[in-house]
């Protein structure tokens, strides 16, 4: 059988989760000095270093086992997986914003909103009854009220410091976001012991982490 095929976040969350699989022991040398190679050995198990959105692709298709991915990508790919754990690091939140001091919920016309999750933006405004023209776009969302492009955003806010720069605000928190680990459903059945032993040393690695 091959070995447990891991899929981890490129970017934001690389770095904590090679401290996460450091406390539990794993030998990340090869993931630390990766070079150009796709597939890394990590201990026992396979590693895989992709994009967010290709995270939850691979575990809904089986490509890899488990996946290590933000709430935010989770909650946008409306995919098939298990999301098992809540690592606790990756915090931030889903937020309206908009031009500081406009106000965004007055006024009888259909609003415009620029977002690179369409997904979320569309369920907040669903769950207001809100009816918006919703704007997809691939980065620095934070462009779109300053061009005149939208009335105003939904994205992710962690320090808040783009927001600011740009002259936005947030105007309603939407939900907080973190990494969490998710696992393919077939895996879940036919390699359940493997998985549960896996989940186990993160959630000790973890709280030796926190503590
Ligand atoms: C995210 C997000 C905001 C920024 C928020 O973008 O889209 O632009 O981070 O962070 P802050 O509150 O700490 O300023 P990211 O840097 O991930 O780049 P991207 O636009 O390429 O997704």
């Amino acid at each position: 059988m091959r070995k447990l095929r891991i899929a981890l976040t490129k970017g934001r969350l690389e770095k904590k989760t090679v401290s996460l699989f450091t406390a539990m022991g794993l030998d990340c040398t090869q993931l630390i000095n990766k070079g150009r190679r796709l597939i890394l050995p990590v201990g026992e198990y396979e590693a895989v270093l992709a994009k967010a959105a290709d995270v939850t692709t691979y575990v809904e298709h089986g490509a890899c086992d488990i996946g290590i991915v933000g709430k935010d990508t989770i909650a946008e790919s409306g995919k098939s997986f298990y999301e098992v754990l809540d690592l606790g690091f990756g915090k931030c939140r889903f937020a309206l914003a908009a031009p500081k001091g406009s106000d965004f919920f007055s006024g009888h016309q259909v609003k415009s909103i620029a977002t690179k999750y369409p997904n979320i933006a569309r369920g907040y405004f669903d769950r207001l009854d809100m009816d918006v023209n919703i704007i997809k776009i691939e980065g620095s969302v934070e462009l779109a009220p300053l061009l005149g492009l939208a009335d105003a955003i939904v994205d992710i806010v962690e320090t808040g410091s783009t927001l600011k720069e740009n002259g936005l605000e947030v105007i309603e928190e939407i939900m907080p976001v973190s990494a969490r680990v998710i696992v393919n459903m077939a895996s879940m059945k036919l390699r359940r012991d493997e998985i549960e032993s896996f989940l186990l040393d993160v959630v000790v690695a973890k709280e030796v982490m926190e503590q």
